[in-house]
């Protein structure tokens, strides 16, 4: 089983990588509006601790990803290049821009609101901005704003694979499978 991306095929790596990502993001959304949906209080100050590991790790993850796909560059949209397969790209790229910049802003956020930012109950990361309470609301707003958007086009990409699936492209074979 090939570990690196072919000029039609998709590399164990490639796939791992992005479907454990894509069920984190699914983890971190659903955890996220848990969130803001209760009273902050010490019986769930554990959650937010998950959620912040959990984002640190998916932002590693992204840096990771780009890395690879440095070493071993991605095969292109199936089909013939037409504007569809330049969109198919840069939709893309906005997934990746979204899923460095939702976790960066919910990192200043919590930076911004002065309490430690631990991962795994143990790390304590450098605050990325100083504690002020207009620049926590600002950056918590962006931070809900990016993760909304990347689930309305998380969504519209996993539909998309869905439909081109059906019309016969192999197109979410590839994915799961490495070929068409
Ligand atoms: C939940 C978050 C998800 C994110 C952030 C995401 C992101 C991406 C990205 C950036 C690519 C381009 C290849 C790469 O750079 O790895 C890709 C490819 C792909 N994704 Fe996702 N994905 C997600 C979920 C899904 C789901 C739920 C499905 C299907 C039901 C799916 C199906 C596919 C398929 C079939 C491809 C290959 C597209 C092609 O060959 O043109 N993805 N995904
Ligand atoms: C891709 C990664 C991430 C996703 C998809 C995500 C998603 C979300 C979502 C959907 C919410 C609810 C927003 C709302 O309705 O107002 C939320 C809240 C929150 N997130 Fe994230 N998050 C991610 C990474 C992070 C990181 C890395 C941190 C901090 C280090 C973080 C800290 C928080 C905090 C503290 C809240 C609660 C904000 C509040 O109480 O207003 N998140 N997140």
């Amino acid at each position: 089983m090939a570990l690196r991306n072919g000029p039609d095929s998709f590399g164990l790596v490639t796939r791992v990588i992005h479907w454990a990502m894509a069920l984190l993001i699914i983890v971190l959304i659903a955890l996220g509006l848990r969130l803001t949906s209760m009273q902050p209080g010490l019986s769930n100050l554990w959650l937010y601790g998950l959620h912040k590991t959990l984002g640190i790790s998916l932002l590693a993850l992204v840096v990771v990803r780009i890395v690879w796909h440095a070493l071993s560059p991605p095969p292109a949209p199936i089909g013939p290049p037409s504007r569809m397969r330049l969109f198919v790209r840069l939709w893309h790229w906005t997934l990746y821009a979204l899923m460095i910049a939702t976790p960066i802003a919910g990192w200043a956020g919590s930076s911004a609101s002065g309490i430690d930012t631990v991962i795994f109950n143990r790390f304590t990361l450098p605050p990325l901005v100083a504690p002020d309470e207009t620049s926590e609301f600002v950056w918590f707003i962006l931070h809900e704003i990016f993760a909304k958007t990347l689930l309305g086009m998380v969504i519209v990409h996993a539909l998309g694979a869905l439909k081109r699936e059906m019309d016969g492209d192999g197109t979410l074979t590839r994915m799961l499978k490495g070929r068409a």
